[in-house]
Formats: C-alpha cells, sequence, structure tokens
C-alpha cells in the first residue's frame, strides 16, 4: 500500500557510498531526508547532489541527516560521485544508497512506470525523530528540486512540533506564524506573552514563538 502521511518510514538495510546503514539504526534521534534521483551521470540530478552537498551545514544545525538514493550500483555512484564534486564545485558529504535490486525504491513507491520506465521519480521524504513520514513531495525527472524549499519546511516542521502554530503561505523562519484553530484566545493569550492579532476569529498571528 502506499506510504501517507503520518506513517512509520519504513526501515531497510542497504549498501551505500559510506558502507552498509541500517536506516532507522542510521537516522538515531535525528531527522532524516531521503531524497530520490532517477539515475547517475545524469545532468539534472548532477546539479541537485551538489546542491544538497553545499548547504548540508544548513540541515546538521537542524539536527537532518540527509541520505541520497539511485537505483545504480555502488561503483557507479562513486565515479558519479567524482563528477559532482569536480563539475559543482562540492564534497558530496552524505551517503547514496545503492539501490539496483530497487528494494528500497519498491519500499518507498518511488517508482512511478507511467512517468518514467524503470528509473526512480525524484521523491523526498522527511522524517521526523520518531521515524514518522512528515513530508512526500514528488517531482518529475525533469524537473530539479527547489532544496531552500526543503530547509524551509524543516523549519517548519520544527517549529510546528513544538509550539501550537502553523506556518502561513510563503513562511520563513523569523515571520509571523498563525496559531492553529483548536487554541482558544484565553489560551492564546497565555501560551503567546508576544501577543497575537486577530484578523478573523479563525485567522490570528502572532510573532514567531521561539525567536
Ligand atoms: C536528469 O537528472 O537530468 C534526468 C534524469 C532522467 C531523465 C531526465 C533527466
Amino acid at each position: 500500500m502506499a506510504l501517507r502521511l503520518g506513517d512509520e518510514a519504513p526501515n531497510f538495510t542497504a549498501e551505500t557510498t559510506e558502507g552498509t546503514i541500517n536506516f532507522h539504526e542510521w537516522l538515531g534521534d535525528s531527522w532524516g531526508i531521503l531524497f530520490s534521483h532517477p539515475k547517475d551521470f545524469t545532468p539534472v540530478c548532477t546539479t541537485e547532489l551538489g546542491t544538497m552537498a553545499k548547504i548540508m551545514d544548513e540541515f546538521k544545525k537542524r539536527n537532518v541527516k540527509v541520505i541520497a538514493i539511485s537505483v545504480d550500483p555502488l561503483e557507479s555512484h562513486k565515479g558519479w560521485i567524482n563528477d559532482i564534486n569536480e563539475t559543482q564545485q562540492c564534497t558530496v558529504n552524505y551517503p547514496i544508497i545503492a539501490d539496483p535490486e530497487r528494494k528500497v525504491a519498491t519500499l518507498y513507491d518511488m517508482i512511478h512506470p507511467n512517468a518514467l520506465d524503470n528509473m526512480t521519480v525524484r521523491s523526498v521524504f522527511i522524517i521526523g525523530p520518531d521515524k514518522k513520514i512528515k513530508l512526500m513531495l514528488t517531482y518529475p525527472a525533469s524537473t530539479g528540486r527547489n532544496f531552500n524549499e526543503i530547509l524551509r519546511v524543516v523549519d517548519s516542521l520544527q517549529l510546528t512540533a513544538n509550539y501550537k502554530v502553523a506556518t502561513p503561505a510563503n513562511w520563513n523562519e523569523g515571520e509571523e506564524c498563525i496559531i492553529t484553530p483548536a487554541v482558544s484566545d484565553e489560551e492564546a493569550a497565555k501560551l503567546f506573552p508576544k501577543g497575537y492579532r486577530a484578523v478573523k476569529p479563525y485567522l490570528r498571528y502572532t510573532p514567531q514563538p521561539n525567536k
């Protein structure tokens, strides 16, 4: 059955460019990002993996471990990493899963035969420290992902896991948040000492509570 938000991220053991990994053990208490690529030595993927390497410090700061996957074998990944480092001026600093038998790709429903024959589509899974799936994104092979958006979602997920707020459209770290509807006005006054403004009874903004 297809995975849904809130499901446990399926565990697996796989060969990666940084050795054999048991996914859940490797995640430990961290947040996780698992992102898939159609194939090694392809142009869009090369830019994506380089972009991720260059912003890895931002994920580390947020206690997020990152792992990539493509259906090619380990030796191919190793050669491709050299190309990524050369062409994107980076050092790939996270593991890439080799999945030639498509075991992980099948577990995470990353093969969409009506879109791409036997390659994975561009999936992103954000996984919480409780191992539950918090976000799933699916992009076609022809569209490279926006990694700043993935970072932005991590910020929102980590904030909303700890405070009774949601984040509005195009929200970025440091901007006003929305008080969740289940919070009464009386509770809001206590929970958000910086105050709040009610545009409508159901639309109440408050400064980001952890800033
Ligand atoms: C790419 O990463 O460039 C790509 C991969 C598969 C199909 C089309 C583009």
